[in-house]
């Protein structure tokens, strides 16, 4: 094969990954564990193709020409390119059915997608944990991206990064959760989430109580997703977001990723709760919000979500599968 067509989902996670142990391999200074989003997808194809000088990528039709963006990607092929023995470039084609420009989670759902595409056009067969692996070297959440449903990074040990890839925990189907992402503003983030970690890591006095609280976040909230106890994920995820956000608003200059319609939102969804509604929140590198709910909540949820000041839009999601190669040329 010369050419594959990969299709992968974004991922949230419900006990966040902030901070590196190693940053050229993304190798995370703690566990992680996160749900795999259906309704935001990327799709990618790539084609290596003897007749070009150079990588080609694509994204939603766009040529890529920012240097730091290209050469992301082009890093990452050439990890597959040296994993496989082949020395061809390659053409890719990426698109987002969400939108790019608001600064939602795209890392995840584009570097698991590209490590699926390129090994499978590279010829390279795979298992879930070694297609993690390859994932995490674009970026630590695509791990997770791998594994459908709820996943969980492990932080593992060795320098090499071979023990450190996401494993799944239990798949789409295991509950019917709804995850509604409130939109807060237009354009990209000020700082993306490797800058943001570096920061916080080389300056903040939480960075070490930040990760030091994973271990236990880790555990309270698998056992959560076993016992389908939603009222417990919400607890520690709530914990872990606002956590992990205390650690960088204490960097030094402090990181601040919300607006004043976050905050607005975070008390909303504390009011409905309070009020009965079964509804929980987290946030990323970013001023968004997702909210959690049990399905047959998601239209009283929504409602609330729409009536806050300054909500620009609410994207429904479901749990999703696992990155997945397709048969359809885009
Ligand atoms: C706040 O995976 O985007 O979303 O490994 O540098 O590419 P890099 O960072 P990235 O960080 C995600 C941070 C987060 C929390 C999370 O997804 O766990």
């Amino acid at each position: 094969m010369t050419k594959a067509t990969a299709l992968a989902h974004p991922n949230i996670a419900l006990v966040k990954y902030w901070g590196k142990r190693d940053q050229r391999l993304n190798l995370p200074a703690s566990a992680s564990l996160s749900l795999t989003l259906a309704g935001m997808e990327t799709r990618t194809s790539v084609e290596f193709d003897e007749a070009l000088e150079g990588d080609l990528v694509e994204l939603n039709g766009v040529l890529l020409t920012h240097a730091h963006n290209l050469q992301r990607v082009t890093a990452f092929l050439d990890r597959v390119r040296e994993m496989s023995g082949r020395r061809r470039f390659a053409r890719v084609q990426t698109h987002n059915n969400f939108p790019t420009s608001a600064g939602l989670a795209s890392s995840a759902s584009a570097f698991a997608a590209l490590a699926l595409a390129a090994s499978a056009a590279a010829d390279l067969e795979l298992s879930a944990s070694e297609l993690s692996v390859l994932a995490r070297l674009g970026s630590g959440s695509a791990a997770r991206s791998i594994f459908g449903g709820f996943a969980e990074m492990k932080v593992g040990h060795r320098p090499d990064g071979q023990d450190s890839f996401a494993v799944g925990l239990a798949d789409e189907a295991h509950w019917d959760l709804r995850c509604l992402v409130a939109i807060t503003a237009h354009g990209e983030k000020a700082i993306g989430s490797t800058d943001g970690m570096l920061q916080t890591m080389s300056s903040s006095p939480y960075y070490d109580p930040w990760i030091a609280h994973v271990p236990g976040d880790i555990e309270a909230a698998r056992q959560a997703i076993a016992a389908r106890d939603f009222e417990a994920l919400g607890v520690v995820a709530e914990r872990s977001c606002l956590r992990m956000h205390a650690s960088a608003l204490a960097a030094d200059p402090g990181i601040l990723y919300w607006n004043p319609t976050t905050v607005r939102l975070i008390h909303g969804v504390r009011l409905a709760r309070a009020q009965g509604l079964p509804v929980f929140f987290t946030i990323d590198a970013g001023p968004h919000v997702k909210v959690f709910c049990p399905a047959n909540e998601r239209a009283a949820c929504e409602t609330i979500l729409r009536d806050v000041e300054g909500v620009l839009d609410v994207l429904s999601t479901r749990p999703g599968p696992g990155a997945h190669l397709l048969d359809e040329r885009l």
